[in-house]
């Protein structure tokens, strides 16, 4: 079983799909880790150095060599469907849930964490709001082609295992 958690940063793929990996018992992968991992550098110095199109890059490059697993939970970087066709290879590879969440809840979430993020780093409570909504507007295109949609009002890992149970996606056992 190969589960695909897409979405806007701070929609909270990581911690719901370390969660979901758990209770499955399937490895976990994060493609921000996998490419710190694989080039010795953090996003926010790939994206300072090296530019966006080719952290873009390596996000493709790492869904490629995923190709061989048999089975994980991945969570994406929030932009990675929605570069370079990825959408399309990321149906093709497993199962897309999307994780859509409303801007000022990610607004709230991220304002915590925005330091480690490149794209979000300099901006305020409100100043973030306005860039999700206009971004979000941009992203949902993509987003909204994932096979399952997860609604807002789910929102804990066991919501969203019983959620997954009930779509079909995973089973009980
Ligand atoms: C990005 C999201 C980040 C990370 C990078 C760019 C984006 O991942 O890949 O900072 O373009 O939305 P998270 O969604 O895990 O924060």
């Amino acid at each position: 079983m190969k589960l695909i958690l897409i979405g806007y940063m701070g929609s909270g793929k990581s911690t719901l799909g370390k969660k979901l990996a758990n209770k499955c018992q399937l490895p976990f992968l994060d493609s921000d880790q996998l490419i710190e991992a694989q080039t010795g550098h953090s996003v926010s110095d790939i994206f300072a150095q090296f530019g966006e199109a080719h952290f873009r890059q390596l996000e493709k490059e790492v869904i490629e060599r995923l190709h061989d697993h048999e089975a994980f939970v991945l969570s994406c970087g929030g932009g990675l469907p929605c570069f370079n066709n990825q959408m399309e290879v990321l149906n093709k590879l497993g199962i897309t849930i999307y994780l859509e969440r409303p801007p000022k809840e990610l607004a709230r979430r991220l304002l915590h964490s925005k330091t480690e993020r490149p794209l979000i780093q300099d901006k305020s409570l409100d100043e973030l709001v306005s860039f999700i909504e206009m971004s979000l507007e941009n992203r949902k295109a993509y987003y909204e082609k994932a096979q399952v949609t997860v609604p807002r009002s789910v929102g804990t890992p066991k919501q969203l295992h019983d959620f997954l149970i009930n779509a079909g996606v995973v089973s009980l056992y």
